[in-house]
């Protein structure tokens, strides 16, 4: 297979870091991963090498200590292109840790686009956003495009992903070899079909898929359901679920769409740059280096639905109680990921019955404790 080229990988032992890597390496890529194991750990390294069959490149390294990083940059100078994973991502703990969360979700971002520009063979970036950037749509903007206006969050979590958006956009602006690619990440579940990696979850999960396979594995009792007298169908909260595999792929479209290693199909989709109207960024879109993709499956899936959704996947009982809703939740979101289709050429492809069996498989493989 053509080796396409080195990239970097920021989180690289994280939950969708790890996957990417794989899938990168699948497509023919070659990667060096980076990560300080603060929310995650050196095993995940064996589980990588479990799939892929090799050690892979790997730095232990804070994103946002500068020397460090550019210390990569100079052991690898044939890099051409990063995906930046690497970020605090608990709404909560922001609330408690802004300083922790700007200084990892900002000032390695800085760094990273700094460097990338000084020290690598090529600047192209792919960045983890998220569709927190859009806060709680107007129904009219559901399914949720991406020229939807986007709503100032109310946590440091997410607003660092927009302050993340802005930094880049005006990078674009200033350097003009720069390309980036953001991509608007719903709610990605499920582990590697090998159950060779997975969600790692510090303590007690936050998220609702690694609560539900705790649950059922018995380390929980139970599982709160937050709020059932929503303005929706069950009166739970609506969410776009999509399998972190599917999601790891689309960051091969996309830095195959940045390196010019799309398929022709796909080479010709984008024509002529239009500036979306009321863009939040219209010098970087005018730039033909800018592009945002949502990555969701375009279907809303209620809380309520999930849970029996894995009781019936896996056959698996679980015990769950209506509770009071969670502070900051936003009511419904769901993807339009019509554009990544259209112009990546990617699509969230797995059942949902199959991505809540994996997350359980792996969870089996996890202590029980
Ligand atoms: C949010 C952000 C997402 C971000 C993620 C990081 C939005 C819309 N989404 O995800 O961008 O990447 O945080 O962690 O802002 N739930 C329960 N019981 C539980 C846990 C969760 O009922 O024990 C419910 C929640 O109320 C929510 C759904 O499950 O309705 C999903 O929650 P969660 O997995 O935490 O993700 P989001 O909050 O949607």
């Amino acid at each position: 297979m053509k080796n396409k080229g080195l990239i970097l990988i920021t989180g690289a032992t994280g939950y969708i870091g790890s996957h990417t890597v794989v899938e990168l390496i699948n497509a023919g890529y070659d990667v060096v991963g980076v990560d300080n194991f603060y929310n995650s750990t050196a095993k995940v390294l064996d589980g990588i090498k479990k799939i892929v069959g090799f050690n892979i490149k790997f730095e232990e390294i804070d994103c946002s200590d500068y020397k460090a990083f550019e210390n990569v940059f100079v052991k690898y100078p044939d890099i051409v292109g990063a995906i930046h994973f690497a970020a605090c991502k608990a709404v909560g703990e922001s609330i408690e840790k802004p300083l922790l969360y700007y200084r990892n979700n900002i000032v390695s971002l800085l760094n990273l686009i700094d460097l990338i520009n000084k020290k690598a063979k090529q600047p192209n970036i792919v960045f983890s956003s998220s569709c927190t950037v859009y806060g709680q749509p107007a129904k009219k903007y559901l399914p949720i495009p991406e020229t939807a206006p986007l709503i100032k969050s109310p946590s440091p979590y997410g607003k660092s992903k927009q302050m993340a958006e802005d930094i880049l956009s005006d990078s674009i602006v200033a350097f003009p070899k720069l390309k980036v690619c953001a991509l608007r990440y719903f709610n990605p579940i499920g582990a590697h079909p090998t159950a060779y990696i997975g969600e790692l979850p510090n303590g007690v999960p936050m998220n609702l898929v690694p609560f539900i396979t705790q649950t059922a594995a018995g380390i929980r009792d139970h599982l709160n359901v937050f709020g059932d007298d929503y303005n929706t169908p069950d009166g739970s909260c609506i969410r776009d679920y999509i399998y972190v595999v599917d999601l790891a792929k689309a960051h091969v479209k996309a830095l195959d769409k940045l390196l010019g290693e799309e398929s022709a199909a796909e080479k010709t989709v984008v024509k002529k740059t239009v500036v979306a109207k009321d863009s939040p960024y219209p010098a970087a879109e005018a730039s033909g280096r800018w592009f945002v993709y949502n990555l969701g499956t375009g279907k809303g899936l209620s809380v309520l639905q999930l849970v029996k959704g894995f009781i019936k996947a896996t056959g698996v009982k679980l015990n769950y109680v209506i509770a009071p809703r969670r502070t900051g939740d936003v009511e419904q979101v769901w993807a339009d990921p019509s554009k990544a289709k259209k112009e990546l050429g990617w699509k969230a492809a797995t059942p949902i019955g199959e991505v809540l069996k994996s997350a359980w498989k792996w969870q089996q493989t996890l202590p029980k404790q």
